[in-house]
């Protein structure tokens, strides 16, 4: 059986650990591992599967050996720089930044939903926006079997979606202290504001919502609206969706449906307060969908509530399911 090479870009940031973590856990026939960052951390030591690894630093020439495959999380200008140079090298870029979602030669695949489009890929394949992933896991299965007229997003994001300083910004908060990451507290608050605001009204985060959702479901004409909010919680974002299906359904024949979607859990029990709550998906490579009831403002109407962990579903997991679909599906 053949062995892959494998390279992390981005191996020391909050992502890039948890690259590592999932590749501890999923068990993928790799012979060498490279684990890259920048200059500020070349040189530095990580153990990694019982191994101490030192960390290079990334450059030019980082990809002119047998590196099979590169999962990017190393943000946006360092993709756009070093995914092409890996690329042309033969190497299969597994992108988590937004620099090549929207760029209509690269694929952007969440496995449970679209592993189809693996096929045609150019050398970079983009890991969708965290937000979008774990929407994509609940709604493709209803896609499939009612068909999807519209959907609307709102979201309760966690502050590791921001990075360390998101983090650092709410355990500060509850101290007392002054946000340095966002334009407001988040302790005690929710921010209407995720990412820079467009000539539209909308946040960049929002419209990342709208268009990839379009993109990953091969439906440009579906209609789609988002508000995304930052919550004050650590880990794991949660969503309301409403969606309005263009056939009829069953309820109980609908929950069912979710229940056997791949990757995806139903933790629907109201007699017990049973639904999806950050605090239990946090940690977990899964997606849970609860709260499942018709909308009756609608003909066809349901509400989902939808929560994962942001960092591993809505990034590294993902990632590393999108190298292990490709290995099953022959492609590398
Ligand atoms: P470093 O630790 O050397 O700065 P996060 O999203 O948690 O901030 O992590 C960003 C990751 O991307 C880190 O591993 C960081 O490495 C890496 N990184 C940032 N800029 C570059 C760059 N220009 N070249 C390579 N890696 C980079």
């Amino acid at each position: 059986m053949k062995k892959y090479n494998i390279a992390v870009v981005g191996a020391t940031g909050m992502v890039g650990r948890t690259f590592l973590k999932v590749l501890e856990e999923i068990n993928l026939p790799v012979e060498n591992y490279y684990l890259l960052a920048s200059s500020r951390s070349a040189g530095s030591k990580i153990t990694f599967m019982g191994k101490e690894y030192t960390i290079e630093e990334l450059n030019e020439n980082s990809f002119d050996r047998d590196i099979d495959i590169a999962l990017f999380s190393a943000g946006g200008s360092t993709s756009e720089k070093f995914a092409p140079i890996a690329a042309s090298k033969g190497v299969v870029v597994i992108d988590n930044s937004s620099a090549w979602r929207m760029d209509p030669k690269v694929p952007l695949v969440v496995p449970e939903v679209n592993p189809e489009d693996l096929k045609w890929h150019n050398g970079i394949i983009a890991n969708p926006n965290c937000s979008t992933i774990q929407a994509m896991v609940a709604l493709r299965p209803l896609q499939l079997k009612y068909g999807i007229k519209r959907i609307v997003y709102s979201t309760y994001q966690a502050v590791s979606g921001a990075g360390m300083g998101g983090y650092q910004d709410l355990e500060n908060g509850i101290k007392g202290m002054a946000p340095k990451k966002f334009n407001h507290p988040i302790f005690n608050n929710c921010l209407p504001q995720i990412d820079v605001f467009l000539p539209n009204g909308y946040t960049k985060e929002e419209m990342k919502m709208v268009n990839e959702t379009k993109k990953i479901l091969g439906d440009d004409n579906m209609k789609i609206t988002a508000t995304t909010v930052r919550v004050p919680v650590f880990d794991c974002h949660s969503e309301s969706i409403n969606v309005e299906l263009e056939k009829p359904f069953d309820l109980d024949e609908l929950k069912n449906v979710l229940a056997n979607a791949p990757g995806l859990v139903l933790e629907d029990d109201i007699d017990n307060c049973v639904y999806p709550m950050a605090v239990n998906a946090k940690g977990k490579n899964e997606t849970f969908v609860g709260r499942v009831r018709r909308d009756e403002s609608l003909d066809n109407g349901v509400n989902l509530w939808v929560v994962a962990d942001n960092i591993r579903k809505g990034a590294a997991t993902n990632a590393v399911q999108i190298a292990q679909k490709m290995i099953e599906m022959g492609l590398i």
